[in-house]
């Protein structure tokens, strides 16, 4: 596949990753890109690079259009290697004139390649800096979701170069919004945000406010991951303000494990509860659905119900490593509740809810756990369970 012209002197280089599916733990089942963007002007500019094993689709898509060591300058939106892997070799071939970057992107480049010597430029915030016909500002966006993590914008094209921000984990020949089927899009920039930026959804809120008070003018989201917003870039801006408000849809997740089947009975039941309260619920085991994917649900969901049978005085491992991945995204304004079996000491359902209050879900009821096996009566305190759950939400509403 060739280099795409995505504007007047404007080109995607990167590369597309159609191998990869599994991403530090997130589940890629659908592969991703590593977008880089050639701007032709009286000073070329490249804006990112790519993974270090995609090196060689990337270089040639450069040389597609450019002789490399005609590049003068180097944009590093962001330092990880996914984006930065091959910059040693491109610096060697380049040999540029500036190396633009966030001051802390400045020193995380050093610290991933111990380069003190290259010719760095701190893009100060507000600062322009000027590449013949085309100008680029910056944006400092740190902790979304690096240290270093910035925005380029090319103002006289009104291009946003949103680093992360605004991507999919999607392999695709097609580089547009538009050339994608709609609802693989949407679950795909959902999963991307529910598993990288849920963590700095307070971040996040406060960038979308500053981008509409400045009311800076966005013809096209150019993220480094899936395809580039040119139809409707508001889907994406808007998708983003509603997470980070931490709204739900007012539905509800089941999530479980089970052992010997009796949690999922409970499961089922909790459900049905809920249904009862006309509250749109899905039964998520864990057995079956990643966690990268849970999270997903989770992103949009109003309500989490968990459920965990006891193993070790614990909890069975599948729900104690969701648990583990789930606090560290510290998704905000659920409410929450727990059930699970057990044979003897049965401290799951307390676990369960210590997690849960350690993300201040508001958990609606201290939860229950039946003894091995499940009777009428316990079913039925399940039934009541997802009840006073579906209750609690229609509350907050
Ligand atoms: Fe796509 Fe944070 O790297």
């Amino acid at each position: 596949m060739n280099s795409v012209k995505i504007k007047d002197n404007i080109y995607w280089v990167g590369a597309i990753d159609w191998d990869v599916r599994d991403f530090h733990g997130y589940s890629t089942n659908r592969g991703t890109t590593y977008n880089a963007f050639l701007i032709i002007d009286e000073k070329i500019t490249l804006v990112d690079t790519v993974k270090y094993s995609l090196k060689d689709d990337f270089l040639n898509r450069l040389k597609a259009v450019v002789d490399p060591e005609q590049i003068d300058y180097i944009v590093i939106n962001h330092v990880e290697m996914d984006h930065s892997g091959n910059l040693p070799e491109v610096v060697d071939l380049v040999k540029p004139e500036k190396i633009i970057c966030s001051k802390m992107g400045h020193k995380a480049l050093v610290e991933h390649f111990h380069q003190p010597d290259w010719p760095y430029e701190i893009a100060v915030p507000g600062q322009d800096i000027s590449i013949g016909e085309k100008t680029l500002s910056f944006m400092e966006t740190r902790m979304l979701h690096w240290p270093d993590s910035m925005f380029t914008y090319l103002k006289e094209d009104k291009i946003l170069f949103s680093s992360d921000a605004f991507g999919q984990h999607l392999a695709t020949s097609e580089r547009f919004d538009d050339e994608v089927d709609p609802a693989i899009l949407m679950e795909e920039l959902t999963k991307y945000y529910a598993n990288i930026l849920t963590l700095y959804s307070p971040k996040v809120k406060k960038l979308i406010e500053s981008v509409k008070e400045s009311g800076l003018e966005i013809d096209m989201i150019v993220p480094d991951h899936g395809v580039i917003w040119r139809s409707n870039p508001g889907i994406a801006l808007e998708a983003y303000d509603k997470w980070s408000n931490n709204k739900g849809d007012g539905n509800a997740l089941v999530i479980y494990d089970t052992m010997w089947h009796s949690t999922e009975r409970m499961a089922k039941d909790v459900a049905a509860g809920l249904q009862d309260e006309n509250i749109s619920v899905k039964l998520l085991n864990l057995r079956h659905n990643h966690r990268s994917d849970v999270m997903r649900e989770v992103l949009n969901a109003s309500a989490i119900v968990l459920g965990c049978p006891t193993l070790n005085n614990g909890l069975l491992p599948r729900m104690a490593g969701f648990l583990m991945y789930m606090s560290g995204l510290r998704p905000a304004n659920k409410v929450g509740a727990a059930f699970g079996s057990f044979g003897w000491s049965g401290e799951s359902v307390k676990l369960l809810n210590q997690a849960m209050e350690e993300m201040k879900f508001d958990i609606v009821d201290p939860g229950f756990r039946v003894k091995y096996v499940p009777q009428e009566e316990d079913l039925a305190k399940c039934v009541e369970l997802g009840r006073a759950v579906g209750q609690r939400l229609k509350e907050v509403a």
